[in-house]
């Protein structure tokens, strides 16, 4: 038996008065059983094989291991490779409707590939470079760290759409989840949303993190870095969407929970983070040019891989304390993104609140049969710990962060129990009434 408390989630009633609209339409659809919380399960029989299945805002997902927006959900081909592998589900990557009309006035041009407009999602090549670490720094060793300038999908909308019906008509029983990215234009999201939703996708990503996306068009992190900017677009597209809505935050900001905020207030029903961190790999010391280097030149990019994990817990941590404090037990889920290869890194993530556990670079690196190693490696966690549902420790390590005022506190207080315990009373008014029969002990001669 786990050794954690069993508490059931809230009814809806407690929450009702901090729904959106679009939750409380979507809320008729979802059973009571299905919403998730911060609190902690323990389950009935712990003897099972462990359970991976996780229900995030009324979807059931195998396993809590998601397909991070990017390279590995990049088309039809490999999206339909991640459900067969087993993934618990793939969020596309990022597409706008500027892709649309990219579309229409390639073929208004008759032919001609090259125009302003499809300026707006132009990618160069190199476009990724990779930090390897091996004994005594040796550059040979390990990939730890991953800088992308690569843009959001620079394939036309219309295409990614038909992509998705399909996949749904063939995997209706599996999560596909949009990531849609817009400019600040409340027709075009609406447009954005509605026309995704029509494909019969189950929820709807929204990246409000890209680094290296496009600031002047007021998009991705250049929203997610600018709190007001960021209430207005989540209001439009809250009150569009029908479906649950993922808001990914960028980490590229000194408070991150202060955005997350923001986009829970504004009727989203989950934050994922983290988007990759503003890099420059490096330098070449031969050339003296930043790498990757595009014909001399470079740009700050955005670093993923295991050496953003540490960084990507630290935010996930605060967004789960502001959440379990500010929103308890209501409907909202939280997906932990940055640097997970093992069932252990997804572990942790889980340990801090997280419902699912995204992978980008990882699949990049390892392919799409990492499922199965990540699966296998959390069911060994899970077993060690007798733990037999994700339920059964979600949040669990939560509680054990305080702060370093507190660290020092507790330290004083520990020594000066040890020193008690040790050294037996320097005086009767020593004596306390929870410490006594350790007291009494500390003095015995044998
Ligand atoms: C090459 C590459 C392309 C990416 N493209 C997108 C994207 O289109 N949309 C998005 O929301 N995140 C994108 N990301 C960010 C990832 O989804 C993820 O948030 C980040 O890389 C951290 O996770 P990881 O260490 O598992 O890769 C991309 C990451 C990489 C490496």
């Amino acid at each position: 038996m786990a050794s954690l408390s069993s508490t059931q989630i809230n009814g809806a009633a407690s929450s009702s008065m901090f729904r959106s609209s679009k939750q409380t339409r979507r809320l008729s659809t979802l059973s009571k059983n299905n919403r998730v919380g911060f609190r902690v399960y323990a389950s009935e029989s712990s003897q099972l094989e462990p359970d991976l299945s996780v229900t995030v805002n009324g979807l059931k997902m195998p396993n809590p291991f998601v397909i991070g927006s990017g390279p590995p959900g990049t088309n039809y081909t490999v999206m339909k490779r991640a459900f067969d592998e087993g993934w618990g589900a793939v969020i596309a990557k990022t597409g706008e409707k500027g892709g649309v009309f990219l579309v229409l006035l390639v073929e208004w041009l008759d032919g001609i590939l090259v125009s302003l407009d499809a300026a707006k999602v132009v990618n160069v090549t190199p476009r990724y470079a990779k930090l390897r670490v091996g004994a005594n720094g040796s550059a040979k060793g390990q990939i730890i760290g991953w800088e992308n300038i690569e843009l959001i999908s620079d394939r036309p909308l219309e295409i990614m759409l038909k992509e998705f019906k399909q996949l749904k008509e063939e995997y209706p029983d599996r999560i596909l989840i949009a990531s849609v990215m817009e400019e600040y234009n409340k027709g075009a999201w609406e447009e954005l949303i509605e026309r995704v939703e029509e494909t019969g996708v189950d929820a709807i990503e929204v990246n409000f993190s890209c680094p290296h996306g496009m600031p002047e068009r007021k998009m991705g992190a250049a929203v997610g870095q600018d709190c007001a900017l960021l209430e207005e677009v989540s209001e439009w597209i809250n009150a569009k969407a029908t479906i649950p809505v993922w808001s990914k935050m960028t980490p590229n900001i000194t408070d991150i929970t202060e955005p997350a905020r923001v986009a829970l207030k504004a009727g989203s029903e989950g934050i994922a983070a983290i988007n990759t961190i503003i890099s420059v790999m490096g330098i070449n010391l031969n050339t003296l040019r930043p790498e990757p280097c595009v014909e001399g030149y470079s740009t700050p990019g955005g670093y993923s891989c295991k050496a953003v994990h540490p960084i990507a817990l630290a935010k996930v941590m605060t967004i789960a304390q502001m959440m379990k404090s500010e929103f308890g037990d209501k409907d909202y889920s939280l997906s932990g993104i940055g640097g997970v290869e093992t069932g252990n890194d997804a572990a942790e993530f889980i340990l801090l609140g997280a419902n699912t556990v995204q992978v980008c670079t990882g699949v990049m690196m390892h392919g799409y049969g990492l499922v199965k190693t990540l699966s296998a490696e959390l069911k060994d966690f899970m077993r060690k710990h007798n733990f037999s549902s994700i339920e059964d420790f979600r949040g669990a390590s939560l509680p054990y962060f305080t702060t370093h005022t507190d660290l020092v506190q507790r330290q004083q207080e520990a020594v000066r129990q040890r020193k008690a315990v040790k050294q037996g009373l320097q005086s009767d008014k020593d004596w306390t009434g929870d410490g006594f029969v350790k007291e009494t002990e500390s003095m015995v001669s044998n």
